[in-house]
């Protein structure tokens, strides 16, 4: 990419970045007639003989925010790591832009990697690079891009992230939610198809949550990307999803639209939304201390 086009795409992303959102959320005819760049189908996994998923089956449509809830332990994180390629793939079982994620040669599964991005709860940032080099990770590891040209990517991508001017910061210089920004920088730095965020939001206080959920609102309009957020927050499932999926205990309880969902007459998916209200009532200190674990 030359610098003349980086800058017209900077211009494009920041433009569309700062508009209002206008997007409805599309009906289920609507949704139902894109194609799937997402597909599990009969997925089953154990640990050793502790079996954690119970034959997953969900799809997830061009231009969809799909919200992966349950609560903790529930196979959140086992099902996103299927999806990504980091647990051993099974011929049949997992498809990412209509390609078999179990019969790939190690160049196809290359080439699929580009066009995803990956933010991983606790996969923060390497503490010894600065958080430029920190995004410009997954240019050196996937491409042969000069770098003058990683520079210009990596500062447009944290432009994306409201975080320029801090690339050349070490990451314990940034507060939490920047961390998590930084993060997601580096995700979307190969311009992916494809968005994968594992409890973006989790120990982050509400406010820079609710921020992080317009970003990734915004983001999904301005990079035409499809996102699997894995979140056991249901005010942030509410506000993003498409759909949401409900895992309990490594089955699929729902599939449901963000409407459906909350109409949801099912005993346990309403238990979830409950949670949610019983929390709104903790003080927000000790709800941090909850969901930061200590
Ligand atoms: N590497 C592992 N070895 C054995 N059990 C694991 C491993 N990782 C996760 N588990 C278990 O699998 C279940 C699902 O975990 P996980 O996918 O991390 O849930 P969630 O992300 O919803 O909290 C949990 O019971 C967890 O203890
Ligand atoms: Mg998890």
């Amino acid at each position: 990419m030359t610098s003349a086009e980086s800058q017209r795409e900077a211009l494009h992303h920041i433009a569309a970045l700062r508009a209002e959102s206008t997007a409805q959320r599309p009906t289920e005819t609507e949704l139902m007639a894109r194609p799937k760049v997402v597909e599990v189908d009969h997925l089953d996994f154990s640990f050793g003989s502790r079996q954690v998923l119970y034959d997953i089956n969900l799809d997830v449509r061009a231009g969809e925010i799909m919200v992966i809830m349950g609560g903790s332990g529930s196979g959140k994180t086992t099902l996103l790591r299927h999806l990504v390629g980091l647990m051993p793939p099974q011929p049949g079982k997992v498809k990412l832009l209509n390609k078999d994620m179990g019969s790939l040669k190690p160049n196809e599964l290359l080439d699929l990697k580009r066009k995803i991005g990956v933010a991983f709860q606790f996969g923060a940032l390497f503490s010894s690079m600065t958080v430029a080099e920190n995004v410009k990770l997954p240019l050196r590891e996937l491409t042969d891009l000069g770098e003058k040209t990683m520079d210009i990517m990596a500062n447009l991508k944290l432009e994306v992230v409201n975080l320029s001017g801090f690339g050349g910061l070490m990451p314990a210089a940034l507060s939490g939610g920047m961390v998590k920004r930084a993060s997601i920088a580096r995700a979307i730095v190969m311009d992916p198809k494809l968005l994968f965020l594992d409890e973006p939001s989790s120990g982050l206080d509400p406010v820079v949550s609710s921020a992080l959920d317009d970003l990734i609102l915004k983001l999904r309009e301005a990079m035409d990307i499809s996102v699997v957020v894995v979140s056991h927050d249901i005010d942030s499932a509410f506000k993003i999803a498409d759909r949401i999926t409900v895992l309990d205990q490594g089955h699929i309880l729902a599939i449901e639209r963000v409407e459906a969902i909350r109409n949801s007459t099912n005993e346990r998916v309403q238990n979830l939304l409950n949670r949610r209200s019983v929390e709104a009532e903790v003080d927000p200190a000790e709800y941090l201390r909850r969901l930061t674990g200590d």
